[in-house]
């Protein structure tokens, strides 16, 4: 079975419910899902990953420095093994999240990710909606992982 592994930074309850959205809705698929904290993952979360999705909040213009640190302790590990791996994210800034998308996409190209659909940015004051979209993404996600359309 195919894995899709949800590396998600969640220290608020808003983005507790966005993990739980996408998670719960990839899983609809046949495939199986799990989901890691960035500060207690390793590199085999990606090595391990037919898929990965990540979610990180915006602080001070870029991605949460806990992905960051996972990205930092598992970049030469993951470099020759996880080439090609589909990636999607959802940032969710409170005004901007421009910062963010570029250095996901800076990291993603380091390591020759393969982005599925841009990121996915939920900014402003919350929205009930930014659940269906995090929803949306997961399910996309599964059903292209399960069907091996990616
Ligand atoms: C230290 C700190 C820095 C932040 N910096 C940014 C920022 O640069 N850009 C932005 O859009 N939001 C920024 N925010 C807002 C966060 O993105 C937001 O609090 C987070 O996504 C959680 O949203 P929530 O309250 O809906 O859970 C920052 C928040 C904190 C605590």
């Amino acid at each position: 079975m195919r894995n899709l592994t949800l590396l998600a930074h969640t220290p608020s309850p808003n983005l507790q419910r966005l993990a739980t959205a996408i998670l719960d809705a990839a899983g609809e698929a046949d495939i199986h899902v799990s989901q890691l904290a960035p500060l207690q993952a390793g590199p085999e979360a990606a090595l391990n990953a037919d898929a990965i999705i990540v979610l990180t909040p915006e602080n001070l213009g870029y991605m949460s420095g806990a992905l960051k640190d996972w990205f930092d302790r598992c970049y030469y590990a993951c470099l020759d093994h996880t080439q090609g791996t589909p990636i999607a994210a959802v940032v969710r800034a409170g005004h901007d999240g421009t910062g963010t998308c570029r250095a996901l996409e800076t990291m993603a190209t380091g390591l020759r990710w393969r982005w599925v659909q841009a990121p996915l940015v939920l900014k402003g004051n919350w929205q009930e909606g930014f659940v269906t979209q995090a929803s949306e993404l997961g399910q996309a996600m599964g059903l292209a992982l399960e069907q091996g359309i990616i």
